[in-house]
């Protein structure tokens, strides 16, 4: 069966001074969502944007019909939803280790009207999501311990995200979109794509000083395509 795959540039990787022209390069590059990494020095060691980032990117992808994906590597975030929900986030990526009270949040984040995804840690078993499956638009499954970009893709999540398509279809829950998010590159993406992911969050595959981000971003398309 081949299903709808998309590509979705993390701007974590990205030239802070001149992002906005980032994002625009990504969207001209053919990119229908663009990722961005909410991270709080607390849930990881590094600290990165708050929602003034992405009300300031929302004018730029809005009008292109680009989906803002929010994910959200911080404590507690039911305190910050609102404030992400009101800057243009279309989806908001929670991680199951940081909500005690994971369907209120989830249902949070959908009383709005935008997209909630559910995600995990590499180490984190899938039993700890099946529940919230029904509820959620999106699964996002790690493939590094989040914190950082460059990192190396783990192995052993391919049969992760194996198990987990099987588990969405057997649940009829086909149109929940599984992205991947970790050390994605023209290696790594097409045997992501085989196991069953229909998003491929990369950022320092896609942001780089080896090739334009349109370059970039049509390489990394090649390489899903499998013959
Ligand atoms: C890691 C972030 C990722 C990161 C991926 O914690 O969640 O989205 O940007 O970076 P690459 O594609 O460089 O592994
Ligand atoms: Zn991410």
């Amino acid at each position: 069966m081949t299903r709808r795959v998309r590509i979705a540039p993390s701007i974590l990787a990205a030239d802070f001074s001149r992002l906005g022209d980032q994002v625009s390069q990504a969207i001209q590059a053919g990119a229908e969502i663009i990722h961005v990494d909410v991270m709080d020095g607390h849930f990881v060691p590094n600290l990165t944007i708050g929602p003034r980032v992405v009300e300031a990117l929302q004018p730029i992808t809005s009008p292109a019909g680009v989906l803002l994906d929010v994910h959200l590597m911080i404590q507690e975030p039911e305190r910050l939803i609102p404030d992400f929900i009101n800057a243009g986030a279309g989806n908001l990526t929670v991680h199951v280790e940081t909500c005690p009270n994971l369907h209120r949040t989830i249902q949070q984040i959908k009383e709005s009207g935008i997209m909630a995804g559910v995600t995990l840690n590499p180490a984190t078993p899938l039993e700890a999501i099946e529940e919230i499956l029904p509820f959620v638009d999106l699964v996002l499954v790690m493939s590094v311990n989040p914190g950082y970009g460059g990192q190396i893709y783990i192995p052993t999540i391919t049969r992760k995200i194996v198990r987990l398509r099987a588990i969405l279809e057997g649940q009829g829950l086909s149109q929940v979109e599984l992205e991947v998010d970790g050390g994605i590159h023209p290696g790594t993406a097409g045997e992501i794509v085989a196991a069953g992911a229909t998003i491929l969050v990369a950022g320092s595959a896609i942001f780089n000083q080896q090739a334009s981000v349109v370059e970039n971003f049509n390489t990394l398309k090649k390489s899903l395509i499998r013959d």
